[in-house]
């Protein structure tokens, strides 16, 4: 069935799946992203998705929700940014963070699309030593 393949994809994804609610809630985490950030999935889900990153984008976060929601003008959806991720044992890392809006079920959903960019910037970080 189109469900089962489609949550077979979002499982086995390389990069980190999390879909939040339209007030920062996470309601799902693919296993990549659970491996990124260090958690089991009931440790996150309910929880608000600022709990993932490091200040001052923590203390920011439900008020970029917010603005988006009464502006109607993205900063990130359909544009995407680089920033950075709080792990679990409270290592901050790189990624390139991409989100999409959904309307399912008439309610609001947001999915963040994590890609690590750890490996990258550490290579960069080595050739500025170089130069
Ligand atoms: C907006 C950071 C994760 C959904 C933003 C903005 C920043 C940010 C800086 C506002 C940009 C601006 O106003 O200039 C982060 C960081 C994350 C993270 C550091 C690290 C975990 C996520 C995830 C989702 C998400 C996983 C969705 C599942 C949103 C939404 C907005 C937003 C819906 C408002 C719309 C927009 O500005 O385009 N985030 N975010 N964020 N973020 Fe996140």
């Amino acid at each position: 069935e189109n469900t089962a393949l489609l949550k077979a994809i979002i499982e086995h994804a390389i990069d980190g799946i999390i879909t939040i609610d339209g007030r920062g809630y996470i309601e799902t985490i693919n296993p990549s992203a659970c491996a990124l950030f260090q958690y089991e999935p009931h440790e996150v889900i309910g929880k608000n998705v600022s709990v993932l990153m490091p200040p001052p984008d923590k203390e920011h976060h439900d008020e970029y929700i917010q603005r988006y929601q009464h502006t109607g003008r993205p900063h990130i959806i359909g544009i995407g940014r680089e920033v950075k991720g709080l792990k679990k044992d409270g290592s901050v890392f790189p990624f390139r963070l991409g989100v999409s809006e959904v309307q399912f079920s008439g309610r609001k959903i947001y999915t963040g699309f994590i890609h690590d960019l750890s490996r990258e910037k550490e290579a960069e970080e080595k050739l500025k030593e170089y130069t």
